[in-house]
């Protein structure tokens, strides 16, 4: 029996997290040195609508109907058999492995369910076009985080940079060079649930503060457009320098993203942000190619428990 594989990149928000739930843009690029991989395989023999599925990291090795109701899991298969319209499904096993960090905002939600829509759709012999599986996997990001914007799912799924506004068409960026990252991680995980619920209430208590604080995000997030398409990272750091300025207003950074962030300006990166959801996580530096193993040293030093170095090409 052929096994069913698919898999999904991680990703990375370079400009305009949080705002972009309130409508205003931003950019956000595939990581694929990190990666969800779904393999799905027909269990011969076996009654239909018996499904085993293990995820190891998370501790999974279950029948499908014993996971607890509201499982992003048995909810990723069963928004996929709707939207295929298809009842059960026949006896299969389902393993999902990651090499995604959880809760450090790389997107480790939206890379299993897209991984898992694929593979799953493959099994049943009706793949879904990249449109579809991002819309059920939006379903399922509503699950993680109550009301995401949908970058995560969207940067995923089409693996390619994206200029996001939610609600409206896919726009992908042109990028005329490569640039290069360091992502590192400050090891505190930080369910981006709770970090954009935190926001909201702070923004219903408030919104003549904070509306202009998304607005001023969003505008970062345009001007960075600009910079990236006309190939300046001298500018585009300095952006990156002021949206964590905003990020520190909007109350998402910590002293352990603050002190990374600092870190990685001393040795030499042009900019620096956190990224995501905040309050932990990750955090990124643009670097020139030649300074990114100095970057990654000194962010090691100052307390990151990994770095990932990559490079965004068009
Ligand atoms: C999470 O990767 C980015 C946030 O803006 C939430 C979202 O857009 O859904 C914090």
């Amino acid at each position: 029996m052929p096994a069913f594989t698919a898999t999904a990149p991680g990703k990375i928000i370079l400009f305009g997290e949080h705002a972009v739930v309130y409508g205003q843009p931003a950019i956000a690029v595939p990581v694929r040195q990190v990666q969800a991989r779904a393999v799905v395989q027909a269990l011969p023999g076996e009654k239909a609508g018996r499904v085993h599925i293990q995820a190891p990291a998370i501790q999974v090795d279950a029948r499908l109907e014993d996971l607890p109701p509201g499982h992003p899991l048995p909810a990723t298969v069963s928004e996929t058999l709707k939207e295929l319209q298809i009842e059960r499904l026949p006896a299969c096993s389902i393993r999902i492995t990651s090499t995604i960090p959880v809760a450090a905002g790389l997107g480790s939600g939206a890379a299993v369910s897209v991984a898992l829509i694929r593979a799953l759709s493959a099994f049943l012999g009706c793949p879904l076009p990249d449109e579809r599986v991002s819309a059920v996997a939006y379903e399922i990001e509503k699950l993680h985080h109550g009301t995401p914007s949908g970058i995560d799912n969207t940067v995923i799924t089409y693996a390619r940079p994206v200029y996001f506004v939610r609600q409206q068409t896919l726009q992908t960026l042109a990028l005329p060079a490569p640039f290069t990252l360091v992502i590192a991680d400050t090891g505190v995980p930080s369910p981006t649930s709770l970090a954009v619920g935190d926001v909201r209430r702070l923004w219903q208590a408030q919104r003549g503060y904070y509306d202009p604080l998304f607005e001023a995000i969003g505008g970062l997030a345009r001007a960075a457009r600009h910079a990236l398409e006309s190939g300046q990272p001298e500018l585009l750091g300095r952006l990156m320098d002021a949206n964590h300025t905003l990020l520190q207003q909007l109350t998402v950074s910590s002293p352990e993203l603050d002190r990374l962030v600092s870190a990685a300006r001393k040795a030499g990166a042009s900019g620096a942000k956190l990224s995501g959801g905040g309050r932990g996580g990750n955090m990124i530096a643009l670097v020139g190619a030649d300074r990114a193993p100095a970057v990654s040293a000194a962010l090691l030093d100052a307390g990151a428990v990994r770095t990932i170095i990559t490079q965004v090409a068009p």
